[in-house]
């Protein structure tokens, strides 16, 4: 099933999820509107879903949000349609001019939503193309799937939707080596008052270690990579972290043949 297919299928249950089975999450939401406030000018978001994070991306330049599933797109509000130039397409083929944007992000674990190692490897290259000379890549990615054993078929929970149905989920856990990766087997029930309705949705979510996710953008071109293990900006350990934001300069045009490549390692702010 390509991308497109997985996520025109997923995208009502993910959105469901985001916002109302789990409440919102605060420092992630500020997280982003700090870095938007720090770094100014045109903002792409790769992977930018149903526009969760548009009101934090938003700034006084542009912010663009690149997606490829058609629900998704379809699922923003009238408002966050507002504060985003929304434009179908994927990571790995951007249809953008080089350079053309001061801050690029690609939020909440999207390249591991991307199983193939060549696919993850040619958006990395692309994200660097389109960054602009001096410009920042945010790339957030969560190293503890590596940590993730197999689980048997389980419950995980059963939410009151807007519209009174109940959406239970199912949840089977697939350990995979050799492509390394975690397949969420996922049974979504919805229950109305005259019928029970499930459908099934499998998501195989790449696991990248940090040496694995520097050394990517380090080839594509980035030069100085701050890596923070939180939304607080905390130093990112391997063992405790919830996650890894990393933050890329793209060198000056004609200083990036003279970059070290310094390796800021877990620089805090
Ligand atoms: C985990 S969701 C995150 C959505 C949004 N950024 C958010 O934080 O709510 C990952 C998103 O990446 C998109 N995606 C999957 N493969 C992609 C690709 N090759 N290029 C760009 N986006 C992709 C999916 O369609 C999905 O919307």
């Amino acid at each position: 099933m390509s991308t497109r297919d997985l996520w025109n299928r997923y995208a009502k249950y993910f959105n469901a999820e985001e916002g109302i089975v789990f409440p919102a999450d605060k420092p992630e939401l500020d997280f982003y509107t700090q870095l938007r406030e720090e770094y100014t000018g045109a903002c792409l978001e790769i992977g930018a879903g149903s526009g969760r994070l548009a009101g934090s991306l938003q700034g006084k330049s542009v912010t663009v949000a690149l997606e490829p599933s058609d629900s998704m797109l379809h699922d923003w509000t009238a408002s966050d349609r507002k504060l985003a130039m929304r434009i179908q397409g994927t990571g790995e083929e951007m249809p953008f001019r080089s350079g053309s944007f001061p801050v690029v992000v690609f939020p909440y674990n999207g390249l591991q939503c991307v199983p193939e190692e060549d696919i993850r490897i040619g958006i990395i290259n692309e994200a660097f193309r389109v960054t602009a000379p001096g410009g920042i890549f945010l790339l957030e990615v969560s190293p503890v799937f590596s940590r993730r054993d197999s689980e048997p078929l389980t419950e995980r929970y059963c939410a009151r939707m807007p519209d009174g149905t109940r959406l239970i989920l199912r949840e089977k856990v697939e350990r995979r080596r050799n492509p390394d990766s975690v397949k969420y087997h996922m049974f979504y029930t919805t229950v109305d008052d005259s019928s029970e309705t499930t459908e099934e949705i499998t998501l195989n979510l790449a696991v990248t270690s940090r040496d694995e996710i520097i050394n990517l953008l380090m080839k594509a071109g980035f030069c100085d990579i701050i890596q923070w293990g939180n939304y607080d900006r905390s130093p990112y350990d391997d063992e405790l972290s919830p996650r890894l934001l990393v933050l890329a300069l793209k060198g000056m045009r004609n200083a990036i043949t003279s970059c070290s490549y310094s390796y800021v390692n877990n620089h805090i702010r």
